[in-house]
């Protein structure tokens, strides 16, 4: 087992694996620019419980139940069902709350990308901001994979941009104006382990926490939004702008719409 020296911002929490499948520097270089320790194997004295390993043409992130398995990544395709023609149908909650009418939109909280990517398969312009440089790594990897598809090539379509950074701050900082901005924060989960959580945003949870800003981000996005701020959340949180002026709620989640 080998690590650099540098000090862990994930304080032990995080390291890259080295799978010997990448044969370029990469490995080496995220290991550097999260300066987190870079590891060939794993074994039982191994403290990290996060790794990211490229495996399968992707940056995948992983914890010790997925190991042997294969890991998490941001998924660039259309989802199962989903119309596979671009722009696919402004259809369901989360394109009813963004609004008919908006071109462009700032997804304040990107994660996973999840919703950003439905969002540019419809068409809408994304611009995405992540503060998390591991998801952010992850995100980036997504995006270019993104870029490389074909039907990408043939509509001359380019990823969502992806701003790395706080966005309480990094909304601030927009050369334009975005018709809406989107927030889906990490609130806390009804019971401890929701049997119904997806793997995807548990590890989110057990890597990053709760997001304790919530307030300060939806007053930053209240600024620079020209005509609405979207909030998504679990239906059992409070509304985190108080009383919205719309909600769309499907069955374990709402989307609160904040008109300017
Ligand atoms: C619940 S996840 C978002 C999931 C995402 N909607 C998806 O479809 O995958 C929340 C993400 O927002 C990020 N986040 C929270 N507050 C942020 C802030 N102030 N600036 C930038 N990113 C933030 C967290 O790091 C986390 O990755």
């Amino acid at each position: 087992m080998t690590s650099t020296r540098k000090l862990n911002p994930y304080q032990g929490k995080l390291a890259v694996l080295d799978s010997g499948q990448e044969d370029s520097l990469k490995p080496g270089q995220l290991a550097e620019k999260l300066s987190a320790p870079l590891y060939h194997s794993v074994d039982k004295n191994t403290q990290e419980a996060f790794f990211l390993i490229w495996r399968e043409g992707a940056l995948r992130l992983i914890d010790r139940e997925l190991l042997t398995k294969g890991g998490l990544a941001v998924e660039v395709e259309p989802r199962k069902g989903e119309q596979r023609s671009w722009p696919a149908p402004k259809q369901g909650a989360l394109a009813q709350a963004i609004g008919r009418k908006t071109t462009v939109v700032v997804d304040a909280t990107t994660g996973w990308g999840q919703d950003s990517l439905a969002l540019f398969r419809m068409g809408f312009q994304m611009h995405c901001i992540e503060r998390s440089p591991v998801m952010a790594a992850l995100l980036a990897d997504g995006f270019g994979r993104l870029a490389a598809l074909e039907w990408m090539h043939k509509l001359q379509l380019k990823p969502p941009c992806l701003m790395v950074g706080d966005a309480i701050e990094e909304l601030h900082k927009l050369t334009f104006c975005p018709d809406c901005v989107f927030l889906d924060p990490m609130f806390p989960p009804k019971r401890k382990k929701s049997a119904l959580a997806k793997k995807s945003m548990e590890i989110l949870r057990d890597l990053l926490g709760e997001d304790t800003d919530k307030q300060s981000l939806f007053a930053a996005a209240r600024q620079v939004a020209g005509h609405r701020v979207v909030v998504k959340s679990p239906t059992h949180a409070e509304p985190l702008g108080g009383k919205p002026d719309l909600s769309h709620q499907s069955k374990l989640l709402r989307y609160d719409v904040y008109f300017r």
